[in-house]
């Protein structure tokens, strides 16, 4: 049996996989967020604790549950996702920021609940911090750092322009224009890039089909 697990071709490599979306909060009673469901992220790292990795689940808020992962940590804002990826970035083989992660929250968050006037409302906004570009600086030369890039136009230029940017290895490119490719639902296509800039495209398959070929795409830069 221990040779088994030895052969498994992520068996020993300590991975860090993020899922689904952020929630700021406004006041007590609201927040702002996005439609990210989880579902692609929960599977990415069913994927690979199948194939043999150790691999530690850093969730926004999400229904999903995951069957193989075995460490969860789960989130609510950008914050509290950037505290607990950095906390455990280092020991990490191979990181895959697949969540949702908000790009700006409220400045101030009220205490109580913000009461409606007879006027409108002006919610001031300030930027998060970009997680996986603060895991670029970071990055070792050992570990493997994979983003995701959602894009409605000029989809390829952006996602190289995000793998240069943020010092990835690898860049999965979802584009909100394809048919079959979205939040809510149980398939996605992606294009993926690596570091040569070299373009797969893939099918529209079901979300898990589609963390097999990301996990295909890590393994042939760990050969
Ligand atoms: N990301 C992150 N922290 C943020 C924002 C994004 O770690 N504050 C990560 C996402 O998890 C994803 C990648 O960066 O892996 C790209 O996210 P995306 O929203 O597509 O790109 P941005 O860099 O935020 O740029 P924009 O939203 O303007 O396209
Ligand atoms: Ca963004």
């Amino acid at each position: 049996e221990d040779a088994l697990l030895k052969s498994m071709p992520l068996f020993g490599k300590k991975v860090l996989v993020t899922a689904g979306p952020t929630y700021e909060a406004i006041d007590p009673v609201r927040f702002i967020g996005n439609h990210s469901s989880g579902k692609m992220g929960f599977a990415l790292a069913d994927e690979l604790a199948k194939l043999g990795a150790d691999v530690t689940l850093i969730a926004g808020p999400t229904s999903q549950k995951a069957t193989e992962v075995l460490k969860r940590i789960d989130v609510v804002s950008a914050q509290n996702m950037f505290d607990a990826c950095t906390a455990i970035f280092e020991q990490t083989d191979i990181t895959v920021m697949c969540a949702a992660v908000a790009d700006y929250r409220p400045k101030t968050v009220s205490d109580q609940k913000i009461k409606k006037q007879d006027s409108d409302f002006n919610l001031e906004l300030e930027k998060t911090v970009d997680i996986l570009a603060t895991l670029g600086k970071k990055k070792k030369p050992h570990q493997i750092l994979v983003g995701f890039a959602l894009e409605t136009n000029d989809e390829e230029n952006y996602a190289k322009g995000k793998l240069e940017k943020k010092n990835l290895d690898l860049v999965v490119l979802n584009s909100l224009n394809d048919k079959g490719a979205g939040f809510k639902l149980d398939t996605n296509k992606i294009t993926i890039f690596n570091k040569a800039l070299e373009r797969t495209v893939f099918e529209v398959k079901s979300k898990n089909e589609v963390a097999k070929d990301i996990c295909n795409a890590i393994l042939k830069i760990i050969k």
